[in-house]
């Protein structure tokens, strides 16, 4: 935890579709900073909601006085946490990490505020945030697992094109145009298909048994945020032609007796969920740039007890990535 201040300097690496709707987040709930730092692979600077911040290239002098970093830059071996988290440790900031390289390492708490805060405790530096897709499933299903216990989960998720950064937003929008037009499709950007006027059952590498990176990101954080390494998950994961905010279909099993009034009643007095009743339906084009996790259509399997399917929708880049992490910091302080 973060020693109590009245104001923190805070650093957020990357400025692309996580690291803009972070800066967006930290003004719009008054996150104390002091300094504030921003960085990204070159200098510039970017203007967000009519604020303009200035941009420093990356590097590892930047993080000397440090108390918070927000990672928000791309994964992998050249992934601005693999190459600085340590560094910023080193020099005393605590960080939150937007990318999936640390997510299943035991010694980094992987953490939704509403669902597993405690772990938060366990931190040595390093906290990571889950999968955009993992995140609004888990806010949904940890209610359920804690009052009725659940065996079995089946998830196919309809992914915007933000949950892939700002170049495949780009895609999205000129593949549509040129559609529109009987142009030629422009090559795609930053997605492995066609986006515009497509759906496509594919997001990141094939794997184990056939499934994607994606889909097992969602199986194997759900368990660790749920600490139940033997809930049952299977999922799909698909890339449609939305802007932003992702929706997912959740079939689920407990292994308590539940009806579809308990799971309502218990998502109506959970933080962070909002209750669709019908003849309303969550749809992206109402939780985009909303910070609540949205759902709806909650319907009984008619030939199983205690089984359910519902709808479930979040803004990708809100919950499922900058809100998310921004409440991770408000703990640290808090605390
Ligand atoms: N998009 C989502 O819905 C979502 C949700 C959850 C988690 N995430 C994760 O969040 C991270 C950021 O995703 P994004 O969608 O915002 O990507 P993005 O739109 O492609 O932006 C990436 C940003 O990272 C910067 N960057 C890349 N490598 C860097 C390095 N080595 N050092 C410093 N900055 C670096 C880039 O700098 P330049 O601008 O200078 O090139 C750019 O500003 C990824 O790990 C992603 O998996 C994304």
């Amino acid at each position: 935890m973060l020693p109590k201040r009245q104001a923190y300097n805070l650093c957020v690496v990357g400025v692309g579709a996580v690291g803009i709707e972070i800066l967006r987040v930290l003004k719009q709930r008054r996150f104390p900073v002091s300094k504030l730092t921003v960085l990204a692979r070159s200098a510039r600077s970017t203007e967000v909601d009519g604020s303009s911040y200035p941009v420093q290239a990356v590097s590892s002098e930047a993080f000397e006085g440090q108390e918070i970093v927000l990672f928000a830059g791309t994964e992998g071996e050249k992934g601005a946490a693999v190459t600085y988290a340590q560094e910023a440790i080193r020099r005393g900031a605590v960080c939150i990490d937007n990318g999936a390289d640390f997510r299943m390492d035991p010694k980094v708490p992987l953490v939704v505020p509403e669902v597993n805060p405690e772990d938060l405790n366990k931190h040595q530096g390093l906290i990571a945030n889950p999968n955009c897709s993992t995140i609004q499933m888990v806010v949904a299903l940890a209610p359920l697992h804690r009052k009725f216990k659940i065996r079995r989960v089946i998830v196919s998720t309809y992914q915007a094109a933000s949950g892939a950064g700002n170049k495949a937003v780009g895609s999205l929008l000129a593949e549509t145009a040129a559609a529109l037009e009987k142009r030629p499709l422009p090559p795609p950007e930053a997605m492995p298909q066609p986006i515009g006027f497509n759906v496509f059952p594919h997001i990141g590498p094939f794997q184990e048994l056939g499934y994607t990176s994606e889909e097992w990101k969602m199986v194997k954080e759900t368990q660790k945020i749920l600490h139940n390494e033997k809930m049952a998950i299977t999922a799909t994961a698909v890339r449609v032609p939305v802007k932003d905010a992702h929706s997912e279909s959740i079939y689920l099993e407990t292994e308590r007796p539940a009806t579809v009034e308990d799971l309502k009643a218990l998502w109506r007095k959970s933080p962070g969920i909002l209750l669709v009743e019908e003849p309303k339906v969550p749809m992206p084009i109402e939780a985009a740039h909303r910070d609540e996790v949205f759902i709806g259509r909650v319907r009984p399997d008619p030939f199983m007890k205690n089984a359910f399917t519902c709808w479930v929708v979040s803004d990708n880049l809100r919950k499922g990535a900058a809100l998310n992490a921004v409440q991770i910091a408000e703990l640290l302080i808090k605390n």
